[in-house]
């Protein structure tokens, strides 16, 4: 049976993602695509609905991204937000002009309680705005179903063409009554009935990838991180012993991490993965030595290790398919995104054609983040290791400033863990994006006991952050930075001083290189 679907249309807004994701919250199906893929495109795909995002351009813009106006003609229900509901007036005749008062963030708006996006919303809700046009006078057809005080059309409709529009972001928090309009739209509009749930993909994906990899052999690296871990056990569900893990550790993890992956997803752990480790630290410190550049060290890192994996491979001998842990943030990133390059990132899961293999399996290609966590709860993996923070792939070499060095390692290690360890204890880890300690390459003079030390200091980090795109830096009690602090200078030999990290991103990134 076919999945039902609904598609994102792209006009360059910041939130496209995010619709994708409330509209999979509401248990439907949903891809982000460009907004000028084309009419058969879209009609091959068989969406139940379209939804056009909000955008930077203004619908008069000659460059502005504009789809052909015979998409409201094929039948398929569109609601458009922000930018796109402009241009969903533009196109049918209606008229857009810049508002004589621009409306940002929390904006009261009051709408049609019969309008079928407003079914069980209250006829005064608080929206999220952010426009300097809007939409004068709406086309033949269609019905004011919402405004504000200075927003003539917050809301429209036309029911008989299935076509919907809204000014404001239903997809952001805090419009307090999104997700119903959302679902609104998915459910009463679109008719869909919500076949998009974890079970059912994590049951179907072993049935496909069975079906596709038959009687062959497959080769997964294995980070222990979230991604690569789902999707080592989804294929190991899916084929068994015809599955081999290589793990390799390249000396930069966190203190005990190799003997905790090992453990989880070893031979004596609840897993039968074939599980082989590499221990390769020696190799990556040696490569490392003199290194001080950022981006050199990325690059040897993931050069490296990709050395080491296709060794590992040429041992194991030809195999048919290689397991990657793209998901889909990165799939809709590379089909879109035209961003500055800021760091080269090195995903574990990312190896080019070094290893003989015929085919690639990207088993959650199709996720969001939180969807591949709840993939691996359905899968049976430990919720500890599911909502792990992230790791970056080139580990502690990107949080170590200037040279990596065996002694530097274990001095951040041991850093990172006390800091770790007191932010558990403290409880405070559940309201943190991510937290770590990096040093820094500066050695700066104290005094223990009686002596002058001139050792490292630490830096530590902790951000608010759901997308990790931008953070805010945390401001954590002042009593357990204190005790860390103490900690980390009285056990971490090599360290006299530590630092707190107060910056966001931007302007700075959340990792230190
Ligand atoms: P930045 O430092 O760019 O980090 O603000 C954003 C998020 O990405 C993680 N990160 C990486 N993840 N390979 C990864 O898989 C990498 O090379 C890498 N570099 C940074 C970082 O930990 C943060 O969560």
């Amino acid at each position: 049976m076919k999945r039902e679907m609904i598609i994102v249309l792209d006009f360059g807004g910041q939130y496209n993602q995010l619709i994708a994701r409330r509209v999979r919250e509401c248990n439907v199906y949903c891809e982000v695509h460009p907004y000028n893929i084309g009419l058969d495109k879209i009609k091959e795909m068989e969406p139940k609905g379209i939804i056009f995002t909000g955008g930077p351009n203004s619908v008069y813009g000659e460059d502005s991204p504009r789809c052909s106006k015979e998409i409201f003609d094929l039948g398929i229900p569109v609601l458009g937000i922000c930018y796109g509901s402009q241009l969903m007036s533009y196109l049918l005749g209606g008229t857009v002009k810049t508002a004589p008062v621009s409306e940002f963030g929390h904006t009261e708006v009051q709408v049609e309680p019969s309008a079928k996006l407003f079914q069980e919303v209250s006829p005064e809700t608080v929206c999220w705005m952010s426009h300097t046009d809007y939409i004068e006078t709406v086309p033949e057809g269609f019905r004011i179903t919402g405004h504000t005080l200075v927003c003539p059309v917050a809301a429209m409709e036309c029911e008989a063409r299935n076509l919907y529009a809204v000014q404001f972001h239903p997809e952001v928090a805090h419009t307090k009554e999104g997700m119903k309009m959302l679902s609104n739209f998915v459910y009463n509009v679109c008719g869909c009935v919500g076949d998009w749930k974890m079970d059912s993909f994590v049951e179907s994906s072993i049935k496909e990838i069975r079906e596709k990899v038959g009687t062959g052999r497959v080769l997964c690296a294995l980070s222990g991180g979230v991604d690569s871990s789902v999707a080592a056990v989804l294929l190991s569900k899916a084929v068994g012993k015809q599955l081999t893990c290589v793990f390799v550790d390249h000396g930069l993890l966190r203190k005990n991490e190799g003997d905790e992956v090992e453990a989880v997803f070893g031979p004596e752990g609840h897993y039968d993965l074939n599980f082989i480790r590499v221990n390769a630290q020696d190799r990556f410190y040696a490569k490392l030595a003199g290194v001080e550049e950022p981006e050199a060290k990325r690059k040897i890192i993931g050069e490296e290790f990709i050395r080491v994996f296709e060794e590992e491979a040429k041992k194991i001998g030809s195999v048919d398919f290689l397991v990657q842990g793209t998901i889909y943030p990165d799939v809709i990133e590379s089909g879109l995104g035209k961003s500055a390059v800021i760091k080269s990132h090195h995903n574990v899961g990312g190896l080019p054609d070094c290893v003989d293999f015929k085919e690639i399996i990207e088993p959650l290609r199709l996720l969001f983040k939180d969807e591949v966590r709840r993939a691996g709860l359905e899968l049976g993996i430990p919720e500890y290791l599911v909502y792990r923070q992230p790791f970056p792939g080139p580990g502690l070499g990107v949080r170590i400033i200037g040279e990596v060095t065996a002694e530097k390692v274990k001095i951040v290690q041991e850093a990172d863990a006390i800091y770790r360890e007191e932010i558990v204890k403290a409880g405070v880890d559940k309201s943190l994006g991510q937290y770590f300690a990096a040093l820094t390459n500066m050695r700066s003079v104290g005094c223990m006991g009686d002596g002058r030390t001139y050792d490292y200091a630490i830096a530590l980090r902790a951000v608010l952050t759901s997308d990790f795109m931008t953070a805010e830096s945390a401001e954590l009690p002042w009593e357990v930075l204190g005790k860390v602090t103490n900690r980390i200078v009285n056990e971490v030999k090599g360290i006299n001083r530590v630092l707190y990290d107060c910056t966001g991103k931007p302007p700075a990134t959340i990792e230190f290189e």
